[in-house]
Parts: structure tokens; C-alpha cells; sequence
């Protein structure tokens, strides 16, 4: 049997990781500046996340969501208190998709409507709802066009307004960055007033987190800029460093009824334990205050880059925290590549030419600065090409 061909593959196989940097097959050492696409938030194989998921898997791994597990409570309690939403429910599941799909349908459940507004650009994953409401028309087969949903601009809170108004609108969904589009923050002001709209007219609020949650924004959640409480949240990737979960995050307004969502693996030991040990680390090594100034640090070498390097290369630099998208020029597309195989250092890529930065967030100054000289160095060559 072969592997569903569906992944562009590097020629790339890592066998090992620490920290900030990935060794291949051959020993090759690589600078990690994508974290596995914004999955790697405490670093490769922490001491604390490696003691915890051993020590669990020792004890039981698995049991079924028909039985107590008060891991899952531990999780919701912890999570709770340091994201600032401790007066919420947590659901959890197994992935970045199925948070979303959960929150959709709860959405739904809770209004007794379908249509959702989602905006141009967003990705929320590919399960049915998830892609319905996800701006890539290539991935959404016939099967998945039953939704209604109604695509805005970002940033455009009269065109929401109009939507809202049919009345037939059961949540609106946004990123709190969006990041596969190639990193594009909603507006404060715009994010402030789609919170009054979805409250004045009874829409769920839905704030992807998935990508820019768990501390990479310099904030547990990016919304958190605009100083605004979701309906409902919705993280994965950073949650489990890699171990498999999702989480959806339920404002107290919504009644939990008996089997309206369900799940085998999601919230299993293991999970937990591997996602109890991400909260450990970040609190213990206040990695989201050091998102904040780390990412500032990045953004402001990246800015002093462009200057040095002229605007004819970098168009434009954007994100917050450690979510970061430099849009190169065309003709520097090649960058990326040149990145990964000539300096050895993984980066993200949307549309070709927006290079994304989602790093661990333990990386160090040395290591923005390693990557700095690197990028430099790359374009000055690509200018000589
Ligand atoms: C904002 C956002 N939402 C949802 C998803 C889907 O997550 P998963 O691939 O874990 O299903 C992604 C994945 O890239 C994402 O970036």
C-alpha cells in the first residue's frame, strides 16, 4: 500500500528535535522558525512534556469518555485560569477542524439557525462545516456546498451588518489572525464593533484561535488585543505541542445537553497530559510574555532588514507576537526554498511569496538573529542570481 499522495513533500526526513532545532536523517541540523506549522509552542521534546506523557502512558493511556477522567477537569481548570475565560466549558476533541465543527454545530444547536458568516481569506480546517466556511474553493468538494454561509472582506463590519440583518445567522467565525492566508490581523476597532453587532442581534461569536492561540500572539488569545470575550473559542495546534487535541471553548450561556457533541479520542489521558504540560512549561517559563518581546524583537531586525536590504524585497511585514508574515517580492519568491535548503532553516509559505515565521515560542535572540543574518544573506544572493 502507498500513502495518499496529497502532501508536497520536502526531501527532508527529521529524526530528531531539541528545543528550536531539528536533526535530519543524515545529522543535518536545521533551525526550526515554523514549529511544524505553529504546533511546536514549547519546543521539541521538553523535559516537562516528555516526563509527563511517559509517566502517564506508564499509568493508563486510554480509557472511553463514558468514565471519569479528571484529567480533562485539571485541563479545564488550568486552561480556564490562564486564558481568561475560567467561567467557561471546555469540550475537547482531537484537532483544529473538529474544534470548529463542534463550535459551529453548538452555534446552531444554541440559535436554531445555519447560516454563517466567515470571512475572505479564513482557513478553519477540513471537516465538513469547518471547509464550508473556509475561503479555499479547491478544497471544498460538492459534497461539502450544502452550508449556507456568506464570505465578508476582513475589516468590512458593514457588509457583517447587512448580513446580519436576514436574521437567518447562526455564528459568525474568525481567525483571530489569519494565518494560512498569510498573516492578516482583524482590525481592533472592527473586531470591538463585530463583537456589539453579534451581541445586539443574538449571533455566536467564534473565534478561531487555533493558530494564534496558546500564547504565540504575546496574548493567550490574539482577540485578546481587543480586549473582547468570544461566544465561543477555539484553539489547537500549540495546545498539545504536538500530541493530537482540539478544544472548544463554551461560553456559560450555552446549556450542555446530553450527547449533543461526543468524541472517541478527544480528551483522552494522554492528551491531557501532554496539554497539562504545555500550561505547565508556559506559566513556569513565561512564554507568553516572552512571545511579546521575542516577536517584537523579530519584528523590529525584520523591519531594520527591509531597510537595509531596500523595498524592492520585502513589501510588506506583518502579525504580532510570534506570528509573523514577510511578503517578499516575486522575484524573491525563491527565498523560502533557498531558506530551508541552502541555510537550513524551516520557514511557513502562503500564496508563494509570504514567508510565515511561527517558531517555538522558546526560541532565543540568538536564534531570531541566526535566522536574520540567514534571510539576509539568502536575499543578497538571490539579488546576485
Ligand atoms: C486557523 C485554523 N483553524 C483551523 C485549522 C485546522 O486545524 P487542523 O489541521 O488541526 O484540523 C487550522 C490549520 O491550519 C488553522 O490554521
Amino acid at each position: 500500500m502507498n500513502i495518499f499522495d496529497v502532501y508536497k513533500l520536502w526531501p527532508i526526513e527529521p529524526v530528531k528535535a531539541k528545543g528550536c532545532t531539528v536533526w535530519d536523517k543524515s545529522g543535518t541540523e536545521y533551525l526550526d522558525m515554523y514549529g511544524g506549522h505553529a504546533v511546536v509552542s514549547i519546543g521539541h521534546t521538553h523535559p516537562i512534556y516528555i516526563e509527563k506523557i511517559k509517566s502517564q502512558i506508564d499509568k493508563i493511556s486510554f480509557y472511553s469518555n463514558s468514565v471519569i477522567n479528571s484529567l480533562q477537569t485539571s485541563l479545564a481548570e488550568e486552561l480556564g485560569q490562564m486564558s481568561g475565560y475560567s467561567d467557561y466549558s471546555l469540550f475537547l476533541s482531537n484537532s483544529g477542524a473538529e474544534a470548529n465543527e463542534n463550535a459551529l454545530k453548538l452555534a446552531s444547536f444554541h440559535t436554531g439557525k445555519f447560516k454563517i458568516i466567515a470571512f475572505k481569506g479564513g482557513f478553519h480546517g477540513r471537516t465538513s462545516g469547518a471547509v464550508a466556511v473556509t475561503d479555499i474553493p479547491s478544497i471544498i468538494s460538492p459534497f461539502n456546498t450544502g452550508h449556507k454561509v456568506s464570505f465578508v472582506a476582513l475589516n468590512d463590519i458593514d457588509s457583517v451588518k447587512k448580513e446580519l440583518s436576514t436574521g437567518d445567522c447562526a455564528a459568525v467565525i474568525i481567525e483571530g489572525i489569519q494565518g494560512v492566508a498569510g498573516i492578516y490581523s482583524p482590525e481592533i476597532k472592527f473586531l470591538q464593533e463585530l463583537r456589539e453587532e453579534t451581541k445586539r442581534c443574538g449571533v455566536v461569536l467564534i473565534l478561531d484561535e487555533v493558530q494564534s492561540g496558546y500564547g504565540r500572539s504575546g496574548k493567550f488569545f490574539a482577540h485578546q488585543y481587543a480586549g473582547i470575550e468570544a461566544d465561543i473559542v477555539t484553539t489547537a495546534k500549540g495546545m498539545g505541542n504536538g500530541f493530537p487535541i482540539g478544544g472548544t471553548i463554551i461560553s456559560p450561556a450555552f446549556n450542555a445537553v446530553s450527547g449533543m457533541l461526543g468524541t472517541t479520542f478527544g480528551g483522552n489521558h494522554l492528551a491531557c497530559a501532554a496539554s497539562l504540560a504545555v500550561l505547565e512549561v508556559i506559566k513556569k517559563e513565561n512564554l507568553i510574555e516572552g512571545a511579546a518581546k521575542k516577536g517584537a524583537y523579530l519584528f523590529d531586525s525584520l523591519v531594520a532588514l527591509r531597510d537595509r536590504v531596500g523595498e524592492g524585497v520585502i513589501s510588506d511585514i506583518r502579525g504580532v507576537g510570534l506570528m509573523v508574515g514577510v511578503e517578499m517580492k516575486e522575484e524573491y519568491s525563491s527565498v523560502r526554498d533557498s531558506l530551508l535548503f541552502e541555510e537550513k532553516i524551516f520557514t511557513g509559505v502562503a500564496k508563494g511569496n509570504i514567508i510565515r515565521l511561527l517558531p517555538p515560542l522558546t526560541i532565543s535572540f540568538e536564534e531570531i538573529d541566526h535566522f536574520i543574518a540567514a534571510f539576509e544573506r539568502t536575499i543578497e544572493k538571490t539579488k546576485r542570481d
